[in-house]
Parts: structure tokens; C-alpha cells; sequence
């Protein structure tokens, strides 16, 4: 029998006689019986072979292209050693993801630093570990970093993110390529071309390329077009100005992912495609040297890679209204459904194949009227103690957990040929309270 959303699980998801749902050759409901309930899964082979699809896709269209790991999708130590092996490179934002980055010996040469405010301290660390590349978002940071760099006697290599007022169709809260945006120096009003000349009279600087981020997820190949035309446009006039050459561009990530079946996205393929055809058309056409291509997918790596599994405790019935199945986690661990609107589907991982019976809201147990992960879902009669899974959850959920309410943050485990192992333990009370001070001065 074909399960329709079985689609949207990890490469290795299956269904076995038992109608169990099988993730990396290991049985769901086993796993939450081992390790506890709520758990997020994640799939060794699917992270992999997303790193290679990239690699690939784009690599073999533009062979000097650099493939970096967003880790704000989500980093751990675990993860950051499968993207050191897979010879990503990463993209930290935070003097956080860069500690767990060094802490798995990744090399610093392919460590990138984005951030429209990052710290003195946080560009301590970065020059300290002697990073790639500090991606510097405004005049501010370009100064300070100057400083920074002449202080130890060195030149630090660094990208301008620009701006380019390219509206990218996604969610008010995940665009930032558009004019008003926190994020980059605009091109349109002539800060880009000031901080560009800037950058190039500090001695401390060497301004090796641009970059641009749009948004994420962008489900529609254009605004990437879009983008390098008006970011090559720019490095054309700056050639022309400053006799300035850019050696690197990097068009961001934001590639989408498929979290509900009826969803039709473009494949990697047309995304390389775009960027590489007019990145050669347009460097070619405007007389630019090819620079090397950047790409940074985050949520498109690893998003499918993870399902969240919970249990079923209440359900609450209103006749004629709506039927709220309420599961043991919720906003806490996937904050996105309250805050973007993000949509998911589910399967029950002990009935897998079970026929659908009718709608049902599925609700997360924080006090919160908010916390729906998913509204109006199609599924199978649903008694207390079934267990859900949610697939597409390897993004953007764990990394802006909360304990709210103070709910402990669930295990994590990740599986690959039929084994577990865990890669964050569940936290336990005692972690919560691991932080108050209550000794009197
Ligand atoms: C500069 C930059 N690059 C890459 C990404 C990754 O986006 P995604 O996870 O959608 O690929 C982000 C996400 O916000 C970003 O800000």
C-alpha cells in the first residue's frame, strides 16, 4: 500500500508488517519506547545524501563552488562533525555556533560569519580561531573589524553582504533581501558602493566578494535571477569605478523543502541551473572575472532529515466544531506553526497505513491557545497513547526551542542502519534550574 505522506519522511523512511514507522532501519515506536517521548529523529543517510546533492548539483555545473552548511538550521556537535566529513563548508552567526564548530576541529578556513550585529567579542573569537571569511553586514562592523584586525597586525578577509531590494515571496518574518530589512547595505540608496570604496581604503580589510541573502524558503527559482542581476550590475560599476574585482559571490541559501504533500517545488537542479547559467551569462555580458560561488542551504540539508515524535494523551472533542488531539510537546520544540504559520502534515507512527477517519486538530500542550502544530489534518481515529510523527522537523525547530512553561527540551537520537544513538540528551529538571542562583550575597 502507498502512503501518500511517507513522501515527506527521511530517504529510509518505511512501513513494516507491523504498519510501524520505520526511520533508518529502526522502528519509531521502539525508539520512544527506548529513549523517551517527545524525541526528535534524525536520519543519517538523508543529511548525507543532501550534502552530496548540493555539492553535487551545483559543482558539477560551476567547479569552483564553495557548499556551506547554514548552521542556524541546526548545529550540534554531532552535526557539525557529518558536515566537516562531507566537506561542507559552515556558516555561523553567532559566537556560539562558531564555539561548536572549533570544538569539532572544523577547519576555519571554511567558516564563514554572518550577522548584522555581531559582538566585539564574537569578532575576537572569529580573528582568534583565523575564520574564512566575516560576511560584515554594515559600516559599523567593517570599522570595528578594521580596528580589530590592525590591532593583532592583521588583514581579516571579508564579504559585504549587500542588499538588492529583491522581494522573494516568502513570509514577512524570513524575507530579508527586500529594502527594508535589517539585514545588508542597500545597493539602491548608494550605501553598497560607499562601504565597498570604505572597505577598500581600510588597510586592515580585504574585501574578497559580495554576498546576498533573499529570504527562505523561496519556492520559485526567479528572485535568484533577479538578485544577480542587480548585485553583478553593481559589481560591474564598481569594476568600472573603483577598478574593484570580485573574487567570490555568494547568492545565500533559502532553498525550500516539501513539508506538506501538496506542495510542488522546483528540484535543486533548476536552483543550480538558474544560479550557474546566470551567473556565467551575466559575469560574461558585463565583462567580470568568474568569481567563486557560495551557496549556504541550511534548511533544505537537514529539514527532512528530521521527524518529531510525540505521544497522544488528551483529546477533546467539541461536537460540530473541532476535535483537539493534544500531544506531550508543541511551541516549545517547533516554535514555527505560531510564528510563521508554518504547515505540516503527520503519520501515526504505530497505525502507519491506517485509513483516514476524519479531521483532527493536532494541539502541543503549552498554555498557550497559540500552540497548534497542526490545524484541520486528515487522519486515522486517534486514541491516547498512539504515537504521532511529524516529518520535516530537522529544521528551525530545536535550534529555537524554549523551555516555556518549563518543559524540558526532548532527546534527540539519530539513526542510520538500524541503529540509535543518542546525539542530545533529554534534559531533566535539575537542567532547568541549573542556572538559578540562590545563594544571598
Ligand atoms: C545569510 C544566510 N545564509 C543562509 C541562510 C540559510 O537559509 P536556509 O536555511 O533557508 O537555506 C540564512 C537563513 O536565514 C541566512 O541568513
Amino acid at each position: 500500500m502507498k502512503i501518500k505522506r511517507l513522501e515527506l519522511f527521511p530517504i529510509t523512511a518505511e512501513v513494516n508488517n507491523r504498519n510501524h514507522l520505520l526511520i533508518g532501519g529502526c522502528d519509531c515506536v521502539a525508539l520512544l519506547k527506548r529513549y523517551g517521548s517527545p524525541l526528535y529523529v534524525f536520519d543519517e543517510s538523508t543529511i548525507r545524501s543532501q550534502c552530496k546533492e548540493y555539492r553535487h548539483e551545483f559543482s558539477s555545473r560551476y567547479r569552483n563552488t564553495a557548499t556551506a552548511y547554514a548552521s542556524k538550521a541546526f548545529i550540534s556537535r554531532p552535526i557539525a562533525a557529518i558536515m566537516k566529513e562531507e566537506g561542507m563548508s559552515l556558516d555561523v552567526v553567532s559566537g556560539g555556533e562558531l564555539a561548536i564548530a572549533q570544538s569539532v576541529d572544523f577547519p576555519p578556513a571554511r567558516i564563514h560569519f554572518h550577522g548584522n550585529n555581531k559582538t566585539p567579542s564574537e569578532l575576537e573569537l572569529a580573528l582568534d580561531y583565523r575564520i574564512g571569511r566575516i560576511v560584515v553586514d554594515n559600516l559599523y562592523e567593517l570599522e570595528l573589524l578594521n580596528g580589530m584586525a590592525g590591532k593583532r597586525k592583521t588583514r581579516v578577509n571579508i564579504l559585504l553582504r549587500l542588499n538588492p531590494s529583491v522581494d522573494p515571496h516568502t513570509h514577512k518574518h524570513t524575507t530579508t533581501g527586500i529594502l527594508d530589512s535589517k539585514f545588508g547595505i542597500p545597493i539602491g540608496t548608494g550605501q553598497a558602493e560607499k562601504a565597498v570604496k570604505q572597505a577598500l581604503s581600510l588597510k586592515n580589510i580585504r574585501l574578497c566578494g559580495l554576498h546576498f541573502h533573499l529570504g527562505s524558503p523561496i519556492i520559485e527559482t526567479g528572485p535568484y535571477k533577479q538578485g544577480l542581476e542587480v548585485v553583478l550590475k553593481f559589481a560591474a560599476q564598481m569594476k568600472k569605478k573603483l577598478s574593484y574585482e570580485m573574487e567570490e559571490l555568494s547568492p545565500g541559501g533559502g532553498f525550500p523543502v516539501k513539508y506538506v504533500s501538496s506542495a510542488e517545488l522546483p528540484p535543486v537542479s533548476n536552483y543550480a541551473e538558474t544560479i550557474v547559467s546566470n551567473l556565467v551569462k551575466l559575469t560574461g555580458d558585463l565583462g567580470l572575472a568568474s568569481p567563486k560561488l557560495i551557496i549556504e542551504p541550511g534548511r533544505s540539508i537537514i529539514a527532512r532529515a528530521g521527524v518529531a515524535i510525540y505521544t497522544i494523551g488528551s483529546i477533546k472533542d467539541i461536537p460540530g466544531v473541532r476535535t483537539y488531539v493534544c500531544v506531550d510537546g508543541g511551541m516549545g520544540d517547533n516554535i514555527r506553526p505560531a510564528i510563521y504559520g508554518s504547515q505540516y502534515e503527520a503519520l501515526l507512527a504505530n497505525r502507519a497505513g491506517a485509513a483516514y477517519d476524519g479531521k483532527v486538530t493536532i494541539a502541543g500542550k503549552y498554555c498557550e491557545s497559540g500552540d497548534i502544530l497542526i490545524r484541520d489534518i486528515e487522519m486515522p481515529e486517534i486514541k491516547s497513547g498512539d504515537v504521532l510523527a511529524i516529518p520535516v522537523c530537522g529544521a528551525y525547530c530545536i535550534p529555537m526551542s524554549s523551555n516555556y512553561n518549563m518543559v524540558p527540551l526532548p532527546a534527540v537520537v539519530m539513526v542510520n542502519k538500524g541503529q540509535s544513538r543518542i546525539i542530545r540528551r533529554r534534559q531533566k529538571y535539575a537542567d532547568l534550574m541549573k542556572y538559578d542562583v540562590m545563594d544571598k550575597a
